[in-house]
């Protein structure tokens, strides 16, 4: 069946819904004092409690049997053995195959794509360990000190993520800084206390043909160049990870520093591939290779358990449950770690870049509503900026806390240690958005009664809650690949296509055709539209 909407597991869930949506979780927990405990999965080293969701059992056999129907077990199997399941470009999917184990087989298409992802990472090692042990050093002879990642969306946001995430394992004194926008402040922030003899730039695209990253990297390499005194220095400097060679050499980088990878990886998979070799520079191939054996935890999970106990599946599933039967339009992520600052916005490009699509895969509308939009921030910074409207707002917003029980370091000013009051906040959030504090509640405590109505909290506000042991390497590849598979789950459902990203297309081209109209002194031509027209010529008296 191509309309999912259309089949039998769909009206049951609707009507499933219409039953349940007046039931708060006050009173699910109080007809079901066990749910706390059955509503858990293990995966890996991730524990995920669901039971503050608006579910009940026969919910999750509702959603299950949705997913049976969608044929997420076939496709999982398709996914994994390299089918072409990105219709529109005709392309295996197999960020998977990029953490096989060593010795593992995987032949795709007559190409050895295990052996050639093994290929790529021991060279990638190889790398990383001359440059962590002072034995690739600049022109001028010194060590590398610092290595600047020049990518854009899936070539930025990954690595960018993940050294954020494990800055505490980089111990071989080398830091990362990362540019992507095309805005000058951003490569002129980046370079304006670097030394040259000790910068290295990786330059990072899976096309080598992106307008922002060459730009970036063609600046960069001027700026090493003028300093250095001679174009003989860019050899030592510039490294690139692409899948286009003849770019690359185009560019002048030398192809023996170029690290592949494959059309087959998605950009915004791509952070395990030779995307990542800014990454292992800073925390070294071992850790590197920790990373990826997360990665693989949650990847074989995600193969072997039943669908009831499988841990992407089930937060796919919840995804669904509230994008189309509660209406819900985004869903919030927020890691209780400073160190996950960057996932969000990891998140976004993983989940809107994938699942906006309004078009199914067999290029017939949708009819159900796609992919949520994703947001968030770390707490306990959100819960001074925007709880307020999980709260107490109109919307209902599904939220994801993700919270470690250790921490790497932990402070104590006169009470208990820093990471415990980090913690107590992500619980205490949960709890008071899925119980609330009743009228009643709050009247007994002497408010007046005017002001009653002000501090109700309505609660019945459904969270995941993912605790983690703690942040290292290994779990970062688990909660990286646990998302990457929730994002299969609902495209699943949906029928869609997640793997291409035609909608970003048209504004490049668009800028590329609008870039001669602000620059050239003739009369501004070529505006797609008459409010452009007339931005373009504001824009031309405001820079004179
Ligand atoms: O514009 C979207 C996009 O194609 C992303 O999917 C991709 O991650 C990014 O641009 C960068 O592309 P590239 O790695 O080819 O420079």
């Amino acid at each position: 069946m191509a309309d999912i909407t259309e089949a039998p597991e769909w009206s049951a869930l609707a009507e499933h819904q219409a039953a349940l949506a007046g039931r708060h979780l006050r009173e699910l927990f109080a007809d079901d004092p066990g749910r706390a405990d059955r509503m858990t999965v293990t995966a890996g080293d991730l524990h995920l409690d669901y039971s503050k969701h608006r579910v009940t059992d026969e919910t999750i056999g509702l959603l299950t049997a949705l997913a049976e129907r969608a044929g997420l077990r076939e496709r999982i199997h398709a996914m994994f053995a390299g089918e072409h399941i990105n219709v529109s470009e005709d392309r295996a999917v197999l960020h998977t195959a990029l953490r096989l184990p060593p010795g593992a087989e995987l032949t795709v298409d007559g190409q050895d794509v295990a052996g050639d992802v093994h290929a790529v990472l021991d060279k990638m090692a190889d790398f990383a360990g001359q440059v962590r042990a002072g034995e690739w050093t600049g022109f001028t002879g010194e060590r590398i000190r610092t290595v600047v990642n020049i990518g854009i969306g899936g070539s930025d946001l990954g690595p960018a993520m993940a050294y954020e995430a494990l800055r505490d394992y980089a111990d071989a004194g080398i830091s990362c800084r990362f540019v992507s926008n095309v805005d000058p402040a951003d490569v002129g922030t980046a370079l304006a206390d670097l030394d040259p003899a000790t910068t290295l730039f990786v330059i990072s695209s899976k096309t080598f043909g992106t307008l922002e990253t060459l730009t970036n990297a063609k600046v960069a390499r001027s700026w090493l160049v003028d300093r250095l005194g001679d174009e003989a220095a860019v050899s030592r400097h510039f490294v690139a990870v692409s899948t286009n060679a003849e770019r690359v050499a185009e560019f002048g980088i030398d192809t023996a520093n170029m690290f592949g990878f494959w059309d087959w990886v998605g950009g915004r998979y791509s952070l395990d591939s030779a995307i990542g070799l800014s990454l292992m520079i800073a925390i070294g191939s071992e850790a590197f290779r920790e990373m990826l054996a997360g990665f693989r935890e949650i990847d074989e999970h995600f193969r072997a358990a039943p669908l009831d106990a499988n841990m992407p599946v089930l937060m796919g599933l919840l995804g669904v449950w509230y994008t189309d039967f509660f209406g819900a339009q985004t869903r919030a992520v927020l890691p209780y770690s400073q160190r996950l600052s960057r996932f969000p916005a990891y998140l976004q490009q993983l989940t809107m870049e994938s699942n906006g699509k309004s078009v199914r895969a067999d290029g017939a509308p949708v009819v159900a509503q796609t992919g949520a939009i994703f947001w968030g921030e770390p707490g306990t910074n959100g819960q001074h900026a925007f709880y307020q409207l999980l709260h107490q707002g109109t919307r209902l917003v599904p939220a994801d806390f993700i919270g470690f029980a250790e921490p790497f370091e932990d402070h104590a000013a006169d009470g208990p240690g820093m990471h415990d009051l980090l913690t107590a906040n992500m619980l205490a959030q949960t709890s008071a958005l899925a119980f609330g504090r009743t009228a009643e509640e709050i009247a007994a405590e002497g408010t007046p009664a005017a002001i009653v109505p002000h501090r109700v909290m309505p609660g019945n506000r459904p969270t995941s809650t993912i605790l983690v042991p703690k942040l290292t390497p290994k779990t970062l590849g688990e909660l990286i690949a646990l998302y990457e598979h929730v994002v299969f789950v609902e495209g699943t459902i949906w029928g869609i296509d997640s793997f291409d990203q035609w909608g970003v297309e048209l504004g490049k081209v668009m800028a590329q055709d609008l870039t001669p109209a602000l620059t050239s002194a003739e009369p501004p031509s070529g505006a797609p539209d008459p409010s452009t027209a007339a931005l373009v010529r504001r824009y031309r008296e405001l820079r004179g």
